[in-house]
C-alpha cells in the first residue's frame, strides 16, 4: 500500500489490538494475544491497529514492549480523540470525546511514549466530535507530520457529510467499519476515499465474530465483553441474519473454508479497503485467516452473499 509515495507494504490483514488492552472483550488471555501478535509478525504481517483508549493505554504499552527491539519493522496505527477518567479501578472508566488541538498534542506525546517510538506510522482521529471542527485538527496533524512525530494521518468513523473536501484532500487514510450486516452506512466515504487514492482500512469485518456462526441465541456474554451490549448480537433470531450465517457456512463447506475465511474473502472481493483490521483471539484463528489473506471469493458465492446482505440491510433500514 502506498502512503505519501512510500510503499509500506501493508498486508491485506491488519491485526487489531483492542483486546490486548485487557478490557471490553471479555476474559482474554494477554499471553495468548501477545503470541498472536508475535506469530503474525513472524509470518510477515507487520501492521497493528491500536488506540490510546484501548485498555486505557495498556494496549499501546504492550505493543510498545512487544516491538521495542524491532520498531522500525512495524507499521503501527494508533488513534486519539477519546479521553478517559477512571476514579475507581473496579468500575468502567468514564470516556468522552475531545478533538481539541491541545488534547491532540497531549495525546500524541502519550502514545509515542507508551509505544516507545519516535514517530507514529499512522495516526487516526478516532471518532468525530460535534463540539469541534475537524480543520484545526488536520492543520495540527500536518504540523506534527512536519516535525516528524507522525508519518501519516487520517480519520476513523467519519461520514462523507462530516468532512469538507479540503480536509479530505489532506488526509492519508480512512478507517471505517464494513461488513455484510452494514454495507451502507460508510459506503460513501469508503468509495470517495478509494477514488481519491486514500489508504483504506476497514474493521468489524467479522461483525465481532457473529458472522462465523459460532454464537447461538442462548449465548450469554460477560458484562465485560462489549458483545453483551452490541445491537446485532440481540438479533440472532432474525431470519435474514440466520440466512446470511447459514449461507456463509454452506459456501465454506463447498470450498473447504471455515466461515471466518469465507467472510474475509468476501470483504477482499468487495475491494472496499486495502486492509481489513481483524480482532484475533488465538493462534488457530490467526492461522485460518492468514491462510486466505490474499484470496478472493468466487463470483457466484459473492453474488449469493451480496443478495442476502442487501436483504438484511434493507430490511433493517426500512
Ligand atoms: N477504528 C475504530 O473505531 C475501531 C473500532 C472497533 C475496532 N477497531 C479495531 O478492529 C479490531 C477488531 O475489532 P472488530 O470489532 O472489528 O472485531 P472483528 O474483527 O469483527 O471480530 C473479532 C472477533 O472475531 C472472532 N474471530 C476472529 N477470528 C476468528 C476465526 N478465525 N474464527 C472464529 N472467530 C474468529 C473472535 O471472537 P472470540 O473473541 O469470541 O474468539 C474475535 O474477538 C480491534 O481490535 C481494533 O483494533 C477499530
Amino acid at each position: 500500500m502506498i502512503f505519501n509515495n512510500k510503499d509500506y507494504n501493508i498486508p491485506k490483514i491488519t491485526i487489531g489490538c483492542e483486546a490486548l488492552g485487557g478490557t471490553d472483550w471479555g476474559n482474554k488471555d494477554i499471553e495468548v494475544l501477545s503470541k498472536v501478535i508475535n506469530e503474525a509478525f513472524d509470518c510477515g504481517y507487520n501492521c497493528f491497529d491500536t488506540a490510546d483508549v484501548y485498555g486505557l493505554g495498556e494496549s499501546e504499552k504492550r505493543i510498545g514492549n512487544i516491538f521495542k527491539n524491532r520498531k522500525d519493522k512495524v507499521f503501527i496505527i494508533t488513534k486519539f480523540g477519546i479521553r478517559w477518567h477512571q476514579k475507581n479501578k473496579s468500575r468502567r472508566a468514564l470516556t468522552y470525546k475531545d478533538l481539541s488541538v491541545e488534547y491532540l498534542r497531549k495525546a500524541l506525546e502519550g502514545s509515542l511514549s507508551r509505544l516507545q517510538i519516535d514517530a507514529i506510522p499512522l495516526y487516526l482521529v478516532h471518532w468525530p466530535d460535534t463540539n469541534y471542527e475537524i480543520e484545526p485538527i488536520i492543520e495540527e496533524m500536518i504540523k506534527q507530520k512536519e516535525k516528524g512525530k507522525i508519518l501519516n494521518f487520517g480519520l476513523s468513523n467519519f461520514s462523507l457529510s462530516g468532512i469538507t473536501s479540503n480536509a479530505l484532500s489532506k488526509i492519508d487514510a480512512i478507517c471505517n467499519s464494513y461488513n455484510m450486516l452494514d454495507t451502507k452506512s460508510n459506503k460513501h466515504i469508503l468509495d470517495k476515499g478509494k477514488k481519491l487514492n486514500k489508504s483504506i482500512f476497514v474493521y468489524g469485518t467479522l461483525a465481532q465474530g457473529l458472522l462465523t456462526g459460532k454464537f447461538k441465541n442462548n449465548n450469554v456474554f460477560d458484562m465485560t465483553d462489549r458483545r453483551s451490549r452490541l445491537e446485532h448480537f440481540k438479533k440472532l433470531n432474525n431470519k435474514d441474519l440466520q440466512d446470511i450465517i447459514n449461507k456463509i457456512s454452506e459456501i465454506g463447506m463447498k470450498i473447504n473454508n471455515t466461515p471466518a475465511q469465507v467472510v474475509h474473502k468476501w470483504v477482499m472481493t468487495k475491494q472496499v479497503a486495502n486492509s481489513s483490521i481483524l480482532g484475533i483471539s488465538n493462534l488457530t484463528q490467526l492461522k485460518e485467516l492468514l491462510d486466505v489473506s490474499n484470496s478472493s471469493l468466487e463470483e457466484s458465492f459473492t453474488k449469493d452473499l451480496d443478495y442476502l446482505s442487501n436483504k438484511y440491510v434493507n430490511n433493517i433500514l426500512s
